[in-house]
């Protein structure tokens, strides 16, 4: 993968930075509001540990992400805050940071090692990138047509082999989320092949995704999620790739003028949590968790496609942004020219995982 450029090795620095602050700022709050309970009690009389114990749970779990509230991951993770809670009756308290509030993605996994937060749901690129490159097979433009051919892999054995895989870095895979397919956008249409080319393309840190856009003759520009907008505003790269769900609520829209709906490639999650953190629980609570997150992921599941829907009905109105589609004769010459990318990552994915997810889940097509 390119070394970024000098620009860009400064926005990224900066968004280190600013994670670490939002860090900073995060364990302030908690302070601060741990400070606010014992004024409470003294207020109401109470002895500072009841009124404490009263609104303060037995135990926190913080879940990072860096996404909006109002995505299929951002909901997912609400839920599963209201079904802790429910079902622990306050005693366990699930915290959300959203938007890379408390980490972004340079450092949500290292945090997620040392047990600075305790469930992170990247997607499923980014596991790839952290050494688990099985997780690559997801990324193979134009692999999957349908959501349901992702959620036989996903839903089925083959995804559990995957959630067992994570245990080599130091990861506990409990389940998987959709988002959806991804869709192109940039100044122009980008309809043919030779749309692509010479255009700056941000992208994930993935070696698939970097393949796929030299594929198609433009130059993969890897850049965390968050610093995705301010990049594409100030120019620094003309386009991107993502479900309409984070187009729509990271404000693309101001900063590109064209959506193409190519559907090239799927985007989900994988929930993962540290070992240790996952080991040290009291069965019954462990048990409470993966119940309230089973729950969650159905119920993300099984809205996630339509919040994608709603999100190009929204976007199709949004006065400055154009909504395209590709012909038939125009996604097959795309197919056609992402298609090596499929042959030379076969060795990294694996080839019998190639081979289960195509015999399994993509036949007949
Ligand atoms: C996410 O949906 O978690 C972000 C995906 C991206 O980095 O494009």
């Amino acid at each position: 993968m390119r070394a970024l450029p000098f620009p860009l090795r400064t926005l990224a620095r900066l968004g280190r930075r600013r994670a670490g602050e939002r860090a900073t700022e995060a364990r302030a709050l908690r302070q601060w509001v741990s400070g606010l309970w014992l004024c409470a009690g003294m207020v109401l009389g109470l002895p500072a540990e009841q009124a404490r114990a009263a609104t303060t749970p037995e135990k926190v779990v913080r879940l990072s992400h860096v996404v909006a509230p109002e995505t299929p991951k951002g909901r997912m993770a609400t839920r599963f805050q209201e079904l802790v809670a429910q079902a622990s009756d306050g005693r366990i308290r699930v915290e959300v940071y959203p938007d890379s509030q408390l980490y972004g993605d340079d450092d949500e996994m290292e945090a997620l090692q040392l047990g600075a937060v305790e469930i992170l749901a990247p997607s499923l690129s980014k596991l790839g990138a952290a050494g688990v490159p099985e997780f690559d097979v997801f990324d193979l433009p134009f692999l999957f047509d349908t959501l349901s051919q992702v959620r036989c892999v996903t839903q089925g054995p083959i995804g559990q082999r995957l959630l067992d895989s994570l245990a080599r870095q130091q990861m506990v895979g409990l389940g998987f989320l959709d988002n959806g397919f991804k869709q192109m956008s940039a100044q122009r249409p980008l309809r043919e092949v030779a749309d692509f080319r010479g255009l700056r393309l941000r992208i994930q840190s993935s070696r698939v995704l970097a393949a796929q856009m030299k594929a198609l003759g433009a130059h993969p520009v890897v850049l965390p999620f968050g610093e995705t907008r301010r990049a594409l505003a100030e120019g620094v790269v003309d386009g991107a790739e993502n479900p309409l769900s984070n187009f729509l609520t990271q404000g693309l829209a101001p900063v590109q003028r064209v959506i193409t709906l190519t559907d090239h490639g799927y985007l989900g999650y994988a929930v993962v949590t540290n070992p240790r953190f996952w080991a040290r629980l009291d069965p019954a609570d462990r048990a409470l968790l993966q119940r309230a997150l089973q729950q969650a992921l159905a119920e993300g599941n099984a809205q996630a496609a339509a919040l994608n829907a709603q999100a190009l009905a929204t976007l199709k109105q949004t006065a400055g942004v154009r909504v395209v589609g590709l012909s038939a004769p125009q996604r097959v010459a795309l197919r056609r020219a992402v298609q090596p990318v499929q042959a030379d990552f076969a060795r990294r994915v694996g080839a019998p995982l190639l081979r289960d997810v195509t015999n399994q889940c993509l036949q007949p097509r």
